[in-house]
C-alpha cells in the first residue's frame, strides 16, 4: 500500500461504536478527523471477527454482513480526506466480554483469566479453533468487501497461493484488482502474473523503470499483455 507520508496510526480502541459494534457517526467524524489532520495511515483499534466476543462495550467488529455497509462508510470518509485505513482484525480470546455482554463463554489458548474482569476463558478445542479460522477469513472478506485495500490485497494472495483457502485465480485476480486500482504496486505485480505471459511482465517490473509500464498496463485483456509481452522480449 503506498502512502501519503510516514504518519501510521497505531490501533487504538475507541468506544465510539453504535452498541451493535458498528462504525457510527461519531466514529466516522473522530477518523475523518484524523485523515484531515494528515495522516498516512489509519488502523483501526481492535476490530472482532465475532460479534459475540467483543472486547469492549460497542468495540467494533466484522462478524456480520451487517458490518459491511457500516465500515464502508468510514472507509470512503477517511479516503475522501486522502488518508488510507486498514482495521486490526482480532478475537478478543481470553479477554472478551461475551460472558458478560451474550452469555458465551470466553476461549484461550489455554485457561486464561481476563485482564479486565478476572474471569477464566476454556481452552480452544480443534473444533473451536477451525471455527476461528473460518470467522477470520469471513472477516478479511467483508472487510475487503468495504473497500479495506490492505484487506483486498490479503485476500487477493491467499487466493493466489491457496494459503488457508482454495487457490482461485479468478477470486485472486478479483480482489488484487481492487488493491492494484487502489494504488498498491505489490498487488499490481501479482496481477501481471497472473496473466498470460504474466512472467515475462512481472520480470520486467523489476527492471529499473519499468514499475509505471506494468502499472500502466495491468488491466489488459490477455491478447494485449501478450503483445506487450512480445515488445519486451523484443527489446531485449
Ligand atoms: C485508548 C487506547 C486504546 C488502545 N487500543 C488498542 C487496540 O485496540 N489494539 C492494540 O493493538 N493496541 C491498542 N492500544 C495500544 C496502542 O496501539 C499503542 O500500542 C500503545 O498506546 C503504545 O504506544 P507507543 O508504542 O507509541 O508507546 C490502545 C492504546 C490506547 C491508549
Amino acid at each position: 500500500m503506498t502512502l501519503r507520508n510516514r504518519l501510521v496510526m497505531s490501533p487504538m480502541e475507541t468506544m465510539y461504536g453504535t452498541p451493535d459494534g458498528l462504525p457510527s457517526e461519531r466514529t466516522r467524524d473522530y477518523f475523518a478527523a484524523r485523515a484531515k489532520g494528515g495522516v498516512g495511515l489509519i488502523t483501526v483499534g481492535a476490530t472482532g471477527i465475532d460479534h459475540h466476543h467483543p472486547e469492549t462495550p460497542g468495540g467494533l467488529h466484522l462478524g456480520t454482513d451487517a458490518a459491511i455497509d457500516a465500515h464502508r462508510a468510514l472507509v470512503d470518509v477517511v479516503h475522501e480526506h486522502g488518508a488510507k485505513i486498514q482495521p486490526q482484525i482480532v478475537h478478543a480470546g481470553p479477554d472478551g466480554l461475551g460472558p458478560e455482554m451474550h452469555g458465551v463463554t470466553s476461549i484461550g489458548p489455554s485457561v486464561i483469566p481476563s485482564y479486565l474482569t478476572g474471569r477464566p476463558s476454556t481452552e480452544v478445542t480443534h473444533e473451536q479453533l477451525i471455527e476461528v479460522f473460518d470467522l477470520f477469513k469471513a472477516a478479511v472478506r467483508r472487510a475487503a468487501e468495504a473497500g479495506h485495500t490492505a484487506a483486498a490485497r490479503a485476500l487477493g494472495s491467499l487466493y493466489l497461493t491457496g494459503a488457508g483457502v482454495a487457490e482461485d485465480a479468478e477470486e485472486a485476480t478479483r480482489w488484487l484488482r481492487v488493491s492494484g486500482d487502489a494504488g498498491d504496486p505489490a498487488s499490481r505485480v501479482d496481477l501481471a502474473n497472473l496473466l498470460p505471459q504474466g512472467s515475462v511482465l512481472a520480470k520486467a517490473t523489476m527492471r529499473p523503470g519499468c514499475a509505471c509500464w506494468i502499472s500502466a498496463r495491468y488491466r489488459f485483456d490477455s491478447r494485449m499483455a501478450m503483445s506487450a509481452s512480445s515488445r519486451v522480449e523484443r527489446r531485449r
